[in-house]
């Protein structure tokens, strides 16, 4: 059997992690970060791992707890407004905000001094965003501005359940507030709003389309579209593998794709995941791109449940970016 790797300095290992509920969940998730220890939480798109955004030993502690590299930054998570913690407010990041938020949509910005460093990772900018779910505000209401990455150790797909943030992290964080099944699924959209024109670093389910309707134009960086070697420093997230199960991700593109998936389930150990058409043996089908969006985090981790080796995905529209970008990336 595999081992994990040993813990990083700072990871709890031994005390369970306690599943929270309710009002009273609430309460004890904001005495724990207050403490300055660490909650999982629900948001409408995946669950965040979640400090107090000015205390930077509980932010350090985020990055023990996951894994993750120590140069990517996180996103701070707001209740509407971005006093203490964006420096410069843009009429650009205005626009968007009042058009997107409370919802998917993250925003690069000049860093407020008394954001602590390893929040941005040392960088002189800040992600925000205004969640839309009613558990995350409150906390944030409760306790002051939360930075939370995705709740999944580094590397792995994020979570859109508790159990999924559980299955990850039990043992290394205080707590994790049960809000059941994320209702979007996919992480949010990352725009850079420092430039001119702002920049796409990250799809979401918030399209370029519905961006470009707010505020004209707008660039999207090149990892958006297709994978590169070498990401610029733009775009940090984009260096690290991400999204992947257990399993070999496969990702068959074209007008034939859904059927070839579908043939190629019929070798020992492989799966299909297809949109559109019937149901079949070893394969599960979507019926259209938006299912799979939202489900694709909790199949990669069911199918890795049930053992499977090699997961061939096809039919996926191609206006479906957000998807394609996450499934590339699994693919690695
Ligand atoms: O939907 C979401 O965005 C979820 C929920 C919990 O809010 N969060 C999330 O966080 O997906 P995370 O850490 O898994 O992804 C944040 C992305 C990363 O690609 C990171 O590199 C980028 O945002 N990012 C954060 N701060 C940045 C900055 N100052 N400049 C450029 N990119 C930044
Ligand atoms: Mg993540």
């Amino acid at each position: 059997m595999a081992m994990d790797p040993p813990p990083a300095p700072g990871a709890r290992t031994s005390v369970p992690t306690e599943r929270l509920v309710g009002h009273d969940g609430v309460e004890r998730a904001a005495t724990a970060l207050l403490r300055g220890e660490l909650v999982a939480v629900p948001t409408e798109t995946v669950y965040g791992l979640a400090a107090r955004a000015f205390d930077p030993e509980a932010v350090q502690a985020i990055f023990a707890a996951k894994g993750r590299p120590a140069d990517n930054p996180l996103i701070v998570h707001v209740d509407g407004g971005v006093e203490g913690v964006v420096e410069a407010w843009s009429t650009t990041a205005q626009a968007l905000a009042k058009a997107f938020w409370p919802g998917p949509l993250t925003l690069v910005c000049p860093r407020h001094p008394s954001v602590p460093d390893v929040v941005s990772a040392g960088r002189p900018t800040v992600a925000v965003r205004c969640p839309d779910h009613p558990i995350m505000r409150a906390l944030i209401r409760r306790v002051g501005p939360l930075a939370a990455p995705s709740a999944n150790r580094s590397g792995r797909p994020s979570p859109t359940t508790a159990e999924h943030v559980l299955h990850d992290l039990d043992g290394r964080i205080a707590g994790v507030l049960d809000g059941g099944p994320c209702a979007e699924g996919l992480e949010s959209t990352v725009v850079d709003v420092t430039s001119t024109p702002p920049m796409v670093l990250r799809p979401g389910t918030i399209t370029i389309a519905q961006l470009r309707d707010v505020i004209g134009s707008i660039d999207v960086h090149p990892s958006v579209l297709a994978p590169v070697d070498d990401v610029d420093a733009r775009a940090p997230g984009m260096r690290y593998r991400h999204y992947s199960p257990d399993a070999e991700v496969v990702l068959l593109e074209g007008p034939e794709s859904g059927e070839l998936a579908r043939r190629a389930a019929e070798r020992a150990g492989t799966h299909a995941v297809v949109v559109g058409g019937g149901a079949s043996v070893r394969t599960t089908v979507f019926p259209d791109g938006g299912a799979l969006r939202r489900a694709l985090y909790a199949e990669l981790r069911r199918l890795d449940q049930l053992g499977i080796a090699r997961i061939v995905f096809g039919g996926i529209p191609g206006e479906e970016l957000a998807l394609l970008n996450r499934i590339r990336k699994a693919a690695g």
